[in-house]
């Protein structure tokens, strides 16, 4: 499989954890559907870690876990492809998940043989229980060998962490995207510890093979598996901004069947969406400005069409003023070309710029624009 694309769509892991059936991921499909995720680009739907029986069966095989999903997870599979999804499913590189059911160590071309047969198009593949004397680039490889061997095209989403520095070898290893960070918690502050703790590996992030910054915590509001203490509207304005800007996988993590309005129409804003699925992928830049943090300057992006996107974040608990320095684009600063911009989330035009913009920006929250080069 060739991923041209961040992939897009939700997985049952931040919100909901062990507690998942398939009555949990039919509605989740039909929500997907009905709120319009499925039509802005949210395709695949990922079941997390804990689907499965404790043990493997007679012949060695992954089993459901027949409590949550009686029908077994080819029927799951078959509904969620007939709501125009994809199906994506979950295991381990260790003897065990994360969550202490059977991974697939030593067992990677019969799960993946199994894999195939539900319909499964995803698989997230995690690294706990992994043991000491295996190299993990080997056990990602095999996975992926055996995917290929499986005679179905399936997405290979590698989890581990950004172990092993992982993102210099996972793109030959076969993995479509890779987890560079461990795992996000539904607050502000591990928010911006992976977006700074990657400002300076977005580049290794291309089609191909994509950095995956986890799931979304936005709509979570502090609910969930991973709801430790929450954001607000702005907060996740700023996270949703940042993971678009560095067009990097979109996987939703709230409960999309109870989504308030701010959260849907943050999470369908198609000026967004559109910034992180441009086609020709470019991660964003840093331009030189103040600011305390990595990610305080302002950030520039180059989309296609001669189109830009420009971003500025407030990290800080106190309102602050963002400067944008065209100067700094390294783009023509001719006084007859300027910029004209759009704000992402109003789709306002904003007006003709070629010096310099000051945006006043609240605590936590951003400022985002869309730009186009224009002739005066
Ligand atoms: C660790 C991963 O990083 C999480 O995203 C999730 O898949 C859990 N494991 C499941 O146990």
């Amino acid at each position: 499989m060739y991923v041209a694309r961040p992939p897009m769509g939700w997985n049952s892991w931040n919100t909901f954890g062990e507690n998942i059936d398939e009555s949990l991921i039919r509605e989740t499909a039909d929500a997907m559907v009905d709120t319009g995720l499925r039509d802005a680009g949210y395709t695949y739907l990922v079941i997390d870690d804990c689907w499965s029986q404790k043990e493997r069966g007679p012949q060695g095989e992954l089993r459901a876990d027949e409590r949550k999903f009686p029908n077994g997870m080819k029927a799951v599979a078959d509904y969620v492809h007939s709501k125009g999804l994809k199906f994506g499913m979950y295991s381990c590189d260790g003897v065990l998940t994360c969550a202490g059911y059977p991974g697939s160590y030593g067992h990677e071309f019969q799960d993946a043989r199994t894999f195939a047969e539900w319909g499964v198009d995803f698989l997230k593949y995690d690294n706990c229980y992994k043991t000491k004397s295996m190299n993990g680039e080997l056990l990602y490889r095999r996975m992926s060998m055996a995917l290929k061997a499986s005679g179905r095209d399936i997405l290979f989403s590698a989890c581990n962490w950004g172990s092993e520095q992982s993102w210099n070898w996972m793109r030959s290893a076969g993995a479509d995207m890779y987890r560079s960070t461990g795992d996000i918690q539904d607050n502000f502050e591990s928010v911006r510890n992976i977006a700074e703790s990657q400002v300076d590996k977005l580049c290794c992030s291309a089609p191909g093979c994509f950095n995956d910054l986890d799931m979304l915590v936005v709509g979570m509001y502090g609910k969930g598996n991973v709801g430790v203490g929450g954001c607000n509207d702005a907060e996740y304005r700023s996270h949703f901004a940042m993971w678009c800007l560095f067009g990097v996988p979109l996987m939703i993590g709230c409960d999309i069947r109870n989504m308030t309005p701010q959260t849907a129409s943050l999470l369908l804003n198609k000026e967004l969406i559109a910034i992180d699925q441009d086609p020709e992928v470019r991660p964003p830049y840093v331009l030189t400005g103040p600011g305390t943090s990595k990610v305080e300057p302002m950030f520039f992006r180059h989309l296609s069409g001669g189109e830009y996107a420009m971003a500025g974040f407030n990290l800080t608990d106190k309102p602050r003023d963002v400067h944008f320095m065209f100067t700094e684009t390294g783009l023509p600063t001719d006084p007859s070309v300027a910029f004209e911009l759009t704000d992402v989330f109003t789709g306002e035009r904003v007006g003709v710029y070629n010096e310099h913009l000051c945006v006043p920006i609240g605590p936590h929250d951003c400022a985002m624009f869309r730009a186009k080069l224009i002739v005066r």
